[in-house]
């Protein structure tokens, strides 16, 4: 994809487009799914108790998400920028602090999300060499294998070098091809391995845990953290798609096309809990112990799963953890492209010294949340939330300050940003383009009711009880 200044001629054209709808949506769901859907979710339905937890965040990506979601898209089409550019473009200089806020995230994101990404990667060697027990102790201090800095710096190196030589080449392209066969291999294979664990022993008392809801564990933490969940496994809340949007044709219905990014983020997050919780039965004997166990939860779990399937165990876990580090790379590639869009955009950086000089930034942001995972006691027990009953590692606490907390705030400013500043009618006419039946129709009328008055009081109301309860111990409900 091509970057050119939008004073160039042909400005539209020369930009860079996606090849067409698929592939703007391929790009879309590449970055919507990846460690998201199958390290985070399962372990945040763990902690947050089980089918109450999925329930919300079901609720949370269809009610408040989707028309986030089409605004973010509809904002980046009709300015063709990056987030801080796009509310330049718009007239509104001063909201341009929401895509800063975004930038932020997005970096802040990419420093741990590299981190856990080089776990996956370091994992297709582990479990191709038949090495099911790394997982023993994983994430406390024992760990051999998180705490093995070498090991987990080269192949963190690794993935981020592979990030910057994509966003390098441009977004579209090769991720555009790439997308279209493994996402569709690494959802057969999530498939049969569900298939596969509700044939093991107490799969029934995982399965309850993820479908039946217990009402009375409502706590203000489900809340947020479902609310967390929603928006970063979408990529909401920090120009993601506004920048992506900017490379959408007029001519595409963003209505239809966030609906099957949504459709298919959701799908996948949903059977990767499918084929957990009967594994974490499986392996804890029915008692569900260390099904709250936090970050470590799959990369514990999994191999030993993958130990019981005997001989082809080995070739088994090393391709699903090979296809995991592929989405994942299709993720980090979307989060490394929004700053260096910014820097090229807005500041006149030549592209590929943008690329990798924020990659390197980015890396070395990140060494601390390398070092939380037992290697450093410092960084392992970095801080103590108040009232909270352990110190939480730097990787947990950038984690739950970008994702719980700027992505829903990010997304609480965009929906007032275009309800009160850019005007519904601009949003309306814009999700119009491309979608000849929106105006009027039912949709239209809850995308309108969604950014004036729900996301704005629903977004805005759990931002405080996220901070207020989250860093400063006050609980609201019980
Ligand atoms: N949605 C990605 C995932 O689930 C992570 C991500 C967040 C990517 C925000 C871009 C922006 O893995």
């Amino acid at each position: 994809m091509l970057y050119i200044s939008p004073q160039t001629e042909n400005y539209m054209a020369v930009r860079g487009q996606f090849s067409n709808k698929l592939g703007f949506i391929m790009a879309a769901a590449g970055s919507a799914v990846g460690l998201g859907n199958i390290w985070k979710f399962p372990f945040e339905v763990g902690q947050g108790g089980g089918a109450i937890f999925v329930l919300m965040y079901l609720i949370f990506c269809f009610a408040l998400c989707f028309p986030v979601m089409v605004t973010e898209i509809a904002i980046g089409r009709k300015t063709q920028r990056n987030p801080v550019g796009a509310f330049n473009a718009l007239g509104f200089r001063n909201w341009n602090i929401v895509g800063k806020l975004g930038i932020l995230s997005g970096v802040l994101i990419l420093s741990f999300y590299n981190v856990v990404a080089a776990w996956a990667f370091g994992y297709v060697f582990e479990m191709a060499v038949g090495h099911f027990n790394v997982g023993a102790g994983f994430g406390s201090a024992e760990s051999a294998y998180t705490t093995d800095i070498v090991k987990i710096g080269i192949y963190g190196i690794v993935f981020m070098t592979a990030t910057a030589f994509i966003v390098n080449q441009g977004v579209s392209k090769g991720i555009e091809k790439a997308t279209k066969i493994l996402m569709p291999t690494l959802i057969i294979m999530i498939l049969g391995l569900v298939i596969y664990s509700l044939t093991l022993d107490h799969s029934m008392k995982g399965l309850s845990f993820y479908l039946k809801p217990d009402f009375s564990a409502i706590k203000g933490k489900v809340v947020y953290s479902a609310l967390g969940q929603a928006f970063f496994s979408l990529s909401l809340g920090m120009g993601a798609l506004i920048t992506y949007g900017s490379y959408v044709s007029k001519k595409d219905n963003i209505l239809s096309s966030a609906a099957l990014i949504t459709l298919m983020d959701v799908g996948i997050a949903f059977i990767a809990g499918l084929m957990m919780f009967p594994f974490v039965a499986y392996m804890s004997n029915g008692t569900m112990e260390g099904v709250s166990g936090g970050p470590g939860l799959i990369f514990a779990v999994l191999p030993g799963v993958f130990e019981s399937l005997g001989t082809i165990g080995p070739v088994i876990g090393a391709i699903f953890f090979l296809l995991l580090s592929f989405a994942a790379l299709t993720s980090t590639v979307s989060l490394l492209e929004v700053p260096v869009a910014y820097a090229v955009d807005e500041h006149g950086v030549k592209r590929k010294r943008a690329v990798w000089l924020v990659a390197g930034l980015i890396f070395i942001i990140g060494i601390p949340s390398m070092l939380s995972g037992g290697y450093s006691e410092f960084f392992t027990g970095f801080i103590q939330y108040v009232k909270a009953e352990k110190a939480t590692d730097f990787l947990t606490f950038v984690s739950d300050t970008a994702s719980d907390t700027f992505l829903p705030l990010g997304g609480f400013l965009i929906t007032v940003f275009a309800a009160y500043a850019w005007k519904r009618n601009n949003l309306e006419e814009e999700l119009a383009q491309g979608a000849s039946k929106y105006k009027g129709s039912f949709l239209s009328k809850y995308i309108s009711i969604a950014i004036t008055v729900v996301c704005p009081l629903i977004l805005g109301s759990i931002f405080i009880l996220t901070v207020l309860s989250k860093f400063f111990g006050v609980q609201i409900f019980a």
